[in-house]
């Protein structure tokens, strides 16, 4: 894991912003895992502006979200879909057919839980999975407990997720009980990860992701078995690691490419 820690969440949607776009113009049809949350939301603004200003094109490339509430329609405020519209696709010129986000309405949730993952795989697999993390330790919404090796599936969210997501919604109880989302193990396939963590609030369960144990009780620990992550944390988030003075030297002394 490379882990860099940079002042303001600002600087941090920048290096992503900048990596995106590298993996972009160097292959116009790649795959892009995607996340929702207010984690993102900086660095979509921030690709929006490489579109609009620096010539980033999303026209040859595919996207996978993670998740998406189950019971919920493309329509709805809250879902998922609409989120991905209003933050990111409606701004650049990604086509709408090569985005994907799991159809929480779907009749068969099983069946559109494996097509999901095939589609995936149809597409050659995702080049860059963008991530948040959840307090309780998620990844997508592989909530603790998750099977390491998951898949695309139906999971149900733990009170925590709730009370965290009900921000989004008129109230707690207008919060979804289950969601569809891709798996620890579908994460783990991808080729590389971006990471995010804002603010303080994160501080203690990124410091049990990057330096605690690999455990299903914190999921997102599972991305220290993965070759290419990169986690990118603004100082707040950062602050309860044990070892932030070493990654910040290795940050600092790292080899020009
Ligand atoms: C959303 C997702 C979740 C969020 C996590 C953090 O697609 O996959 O894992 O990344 O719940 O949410 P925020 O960013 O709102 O703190």
């Amino acid at each position: 894991m490379e882990i860099i820690i940079l002042p303001s969440k600002e600087d941090c949607a920048k290096l992503g912003g900048q990596l995106i776009f590298n993996l972009v113009k160097g292959n116009p049809e790649c795959v892009l895992g995607l996340a929702t949350g207010s984690t993102p939301v900086p660095l979509y603004e921030e690709l929006i502006r490489l579109h609009k200003e620096d010539n980033l094109s999303f026209s040859n490339v595919t996207s996978f979200n993670l998740d998406e509430y189950i019971g919920l329609s493309k329509n709805h405020p809250c879902s998922y879909r609409y989120f991905m519209q209003e933050q990111l696709f409606n701004s650049v010129d990604i086509n709408f057919n090569s985005t994907h986000v799991p159809n929480g309405l779907a009749d068969d949730i099983q069946v559109e839980c494996e097509a999901y993952e095939q589609s995936i795989l149809d597409a050659g697999g995702i080049d860059l999975q963008i991530l948040g993390i959840g307090s309780d330790g998620h990844i997508g919404f592989n909530e603790p407990c998750s099977s390491l090796s998951s898949r695309t599936r139906m999971k149900t969210l733990t009170g925590e997720t709730i009370k965290d997501n009900a921000r989004f919604f008129e109230s707690e109880n207008d919060v979804p009980r289950h969601c569809i989302t891709m798996g620890v193990g579908t994460i783990l396939d991808t080729k590389s990860v971006l990471l995010f963590a804002f603010g303080e609030g994160k501080s203690d369960v990124i410091s049990k992701a990057i330096e605690g144990p690999i455990s299903s009780m914190v999921p997102a620990s599972a991305l220290q078995l993965h070759p290419k992550v990169k986690v990118i944390l603004d100082e707040p988030a950062a602050s309860k690691l044990v070892n932030i003075d070493y990654y910040k030297e290795v940050y600092a002394n790292r080899p020009s490419s």
